[in-house]
């Protein structure tokens, strides 16, 4: 059974329809990595797995349960089940990297505090903040605030991480600090959708790639097959573009 079965998934912004036929199974352990150009569609398909963007057709399967995205309790309990972490990172400023990573699983879920911080202290020794955790997020670089970000996602204990460009808004020596937290959550076995432009980390770290172009899933494989010889003239025009820069 697969973990995640993304089947004939569509999606618009009002009339203008964004996503077509976007057919993803994703089994346990999985780390998809989603690339393609500006606009074609990588954070919405993120979004619609969240319940961010109702789909206007398709199916998504969790575990063989099918995800009814009406029900907004349905939507409730697959947030529980699937985190997402932006590139905004949006800590809470008025609270410590500890409060800012325990306060959900406390206050929302109703979990013993004491249990979720001793958890939560070893999700952040883990992102390597481990002495960072009474700082406030304004005492922190831009690397640390998203490995702070990654543990509250992890603090919820996820099935599923869904990972929108979260290196992307920092200064490049900052980068490698939050590449090498998920690399270790791929090597945990954590199943994984990432948005990236960071090439070289895509096809190191994907067990699949999947290459999007204007709401197409136009091309999917292993990532030297993307990388190196894709199938799609518009996937090995992408590519070759990528990896001149
Ligand atoms: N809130 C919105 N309202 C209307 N159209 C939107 C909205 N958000 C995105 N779109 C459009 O939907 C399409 C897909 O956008 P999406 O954000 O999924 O692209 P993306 O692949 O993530 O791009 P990028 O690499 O720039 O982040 C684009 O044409 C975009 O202009
Ligand atoms: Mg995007």
């Amino acid at each position: 059974m697969h973990h995640l079965d993304i089947k004939g998934l569509e999606a618009a912004y009002g009339a203008v329809p964004v996503l077509s036929g976007i057919d993803l199974p994703v089994a346990k352990g999985d780390v998809i990595g989603l690339i393609g150009p500006s606009g074609s569609g990588k954070s919405t398909i993120l979004r619609v797995l969240m319940g961010l963007i109702p789909p206007t057709a398709g199916t998504v399967t969790l575990e063989g349960n099918l995800v009814d995205y009406r029900d907004a309790a349905a939507v409730r309990r697959l947030r529980e089940r699937v985190a997402i972490v932006f590139q905004q990172y949006n800590l809470f400023q008025n609270m410590t990297v500890l409060e800012n990573v325990t306060v959900a699983p406390v206050k929302i879920r109703k979990r013993p505090k004491g249990e979720v911080e001793t958890e939560a202290r070893a999700l952040l020794a883990k992102v390597g903040l481990g002495d960072k955790l009474d700082r406030f997020p304004d005492q922190l670089s831009g690397g640390q605030q998203q490995r702070v970000a990654i543990a509250r996602a992890l603090a919820l204990k996820p099935e599923i991480l869904l990972l929108d460009e979260v290196t992307a808004a920092l200064d490049p020596e900052l980068v490698s600090e939050v590449l090498d937290s998920i690399r270790l959550l791929a090597e945990d076995g954590m199943t994984m959708l990432i948005v990236s432009h960071e090439m070289g980390f895509i096809r190191e770290v994907s067990s699949r790639v999947a290459f999007l172009d204007r709401g197409r899933i136009i091309e999917m494989d292993d990532a030297r097959t993307i990388f190196d010889a894709p199938r799609e003239e518009r996937t090995r025009s992408f590519v070759s573009k990528i990896l001149r820069h």
